[in-house]
């Protein structure tokens, strides 16, 4: 699987790229020789060709996890879920949403995959709002010999016997005209933190808002180890 979702999403993407050129150049430069339903064809045909490149290249992103992973260093989160927040910068603005985060811990971690984790988990937490302003806050708690990190959000939520299933590629509990998506972001930070060694799962009530929790092993920090910028006491 790991190998035809590799090469399906690298050998696909040239030739609908032509399909999506093609189609456009055909709206671009005959579009006023077209009647109102050629156009809207022209249209979804565009449209189609679009979606499949978005799936392509999450099912991409999905396929590298395993064969593109970094060595692990030692990092504090709070440098991945920086990045995370300034790459979501204008959805969390476009939704009025509030980020709030505790001192996050340094663990021993592929820091630009766990960009990945975070960028999906607060991603989702500001799309599935509620009417309420997005509210977002994440924490880590020291439990045993692993960290538990987690995502909570005012959203929407869902039923809690859908939580196991959403970790799966595909698997999305909303229509793609209510909410836009592929259903490959939790597949991708499932893959991300198991690779990590840890785990993943979710609470949620319909109406009550979601919670996400991963787990990453404490262990493999170098005792004195300061993260750029802080100086060792
Ligand atoms: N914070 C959340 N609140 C409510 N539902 C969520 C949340 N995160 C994920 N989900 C549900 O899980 C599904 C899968 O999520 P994901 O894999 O990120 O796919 P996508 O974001 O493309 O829909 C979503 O379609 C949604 O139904
Ligand atoms: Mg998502």
């Amino acid at each position: 699987l790991q190998q035809f979702a590799y090469i399906a999403s690298h050998d696909l993407q040239e030739p609908l790229r032509m399909v999506a050129n093609f189609t456009q150049l055909l709206a671009d430069r005959y579009g006023d020789k077209l009647d109102r339903d050629a156009k809207d064809f022209i249209g979804y045909a565009v449209e189609g060709a679009i979606r499949m490149q978005t799936l392509l290249l999450d099912l991409l992103a999905l396929s590298r996890v395993g064969t593109r992973g970094q060595d692990f260093e030692a990092v504090r989160l709070d440098e991945p879920l920086g990045s995370a927040l300034e790459n979501l910068r204008f959805a969390i603005q476009e939704a009025g949403a509030t980020v709030s985060h505790d001192d996050l811990p340094a663990v021993m971690a592929d820091s630009s995959q766990i960009v990945q984790v975070f960028q999906n988990l607060i991603g989702n937490a500001v799309k599935f709002r509620s009417a309420e302003p997005p509210r977002v806050h994440v924490s880590a708690v020291r439990t045993g010999d692993e960290w538990t990190f987690s995502v909570r959000d005012n959203g929407i939520g869902f039923e809690p016997q859908y939580a196991e299933r959403i970790f799966s590629a595909f698997q999305r509990l909303h229509t793609r005209d209510e909410y836009p998506g592929t259903g490959i972001g939790l597949a991708i930070c499932k893959k991300i933190v198991e690779r990590h060694h840890g785990r993943i799962w979710a609470e949620s009530k319909p109406g009550s808002g979601s919670t996400f929790d991963f787990t990453i092993p404490a262990a493999g920090v170098p005792a004195d180890y300061a993260p750029p910028g802080v100086s060792a006491a």
